[in-house]
């Protein structure tokens, strides 16, 4: 950043966010770093390289492990201290997982429901339901994992026979002309012929965004319901060497410098 000369009330907003941010990473012991993926989320393909970050940190080393500028993490997390500690929002799943619970659906439809945006709140946007759905993959009744997955496609599709309408939230969020592309059109096709596919139906019709905005539920009140469908490794998620563990471990220290 070039703008130090700039004087604070001549600066954008996200001149003097970057300014702040700057401030507290020099105030941390060790250098924190972000991925490219940060940056490509702001339009930029670039990184800054290793050397010129210690160089603009004289004497510090880089973070290997947690950023103190995030709630601290336990030593052996479960998936509730990620639900508190790094999910960024829960009102939605929260609120989803209480409808399909009040509905009688089984506990798998709620767990699904809980967990069914996690990609979203704790990740990324693009390819949600797959990058949640690999995350709880090695943890839950492989139902659970496969719903999650395909809601992202079956969210494009109605289905009249539940009473599943198109959005109208897409088209407002996409424009009415808006298509699912053909890699989407064709996972549709191939859930809508799998023997679950009423159960990731079931994540599309509880997934509301309208449903008592005032009622606010806690994730406590799915503590039974996750002891008894989310298998929690005693290590800790995230130290228990699954084929899911480096996503949690990410997620735990996103900002280890390796
Ligand atoms: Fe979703
Ligand atoms: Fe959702």
């Amino acid at each position: 950043m070039n703008h130090h000369h700039v004087p604070p009330e001549k600066m954008t907003l996200s001149q003097r966010a970057d300014e702040l941010e700057e401030e507290m990473m020099h105030e941390l012991e060790r250098i924190a770093v972000k991925s490219v993926l940060y940056t490509l989320g702001e339009g930029k393909v670039e990184m800054e390289s290793g050397a010129a970050m210690m160089a603009a940190n004289p004497g510090k080393f880089f973070l290997m492990g947690a950023d103190p500028r995030l709630p601290q993490m336990p030593e052996k997390p479960t998936l509730i201290d990620y639900f508190r500690c790094r999910f960024a929002s829960h009102a939605h799943l929260l609120q989803s997982a209480t409808h399909a619970l009040k509905a009688g659906h089984n506990e798998k439809v709620v767990l699904a429901c809980l967990l069914h945006d996690i990609g979203v709140v704790s990740f990324i946007r693009c390819d949600h339901g797959y990058w949640g759905a690999q995350m709880i993959e090695p943890y839950v009744d492989e139902e659970v994992s496969w719903a999650i997955r395909m809601h992202q496609a079956l969210r494009f599709f109605p289905d009249e026979s539940v009473g599943y309408k198109y959005p109208e939230m897409y088209i407002k969020y996409f424009g009415a002309d808006y298509r699912p592309e053909p890699f989407i059109v064709a996972e549709y096709e191939r859930a809508r012929n799998h023997k679950w596919y009423m159960t990731s139906r079931m994540i599309t019709v509880n997934d509301i965004y309208a449903f008592d905005p005032s009622a606010k539920v806690e994730i406590e009140e799915f503590t039974d319901i996750i002891g008894r469908n989310f298998k929690q490794p005693k290590e800790g998620l995230g130290w228990d060497n699954t084929p899911a563990s480096h996503m949690w471990r990410t997620l735990n220290w996103p900002t280890r410098f390796l």
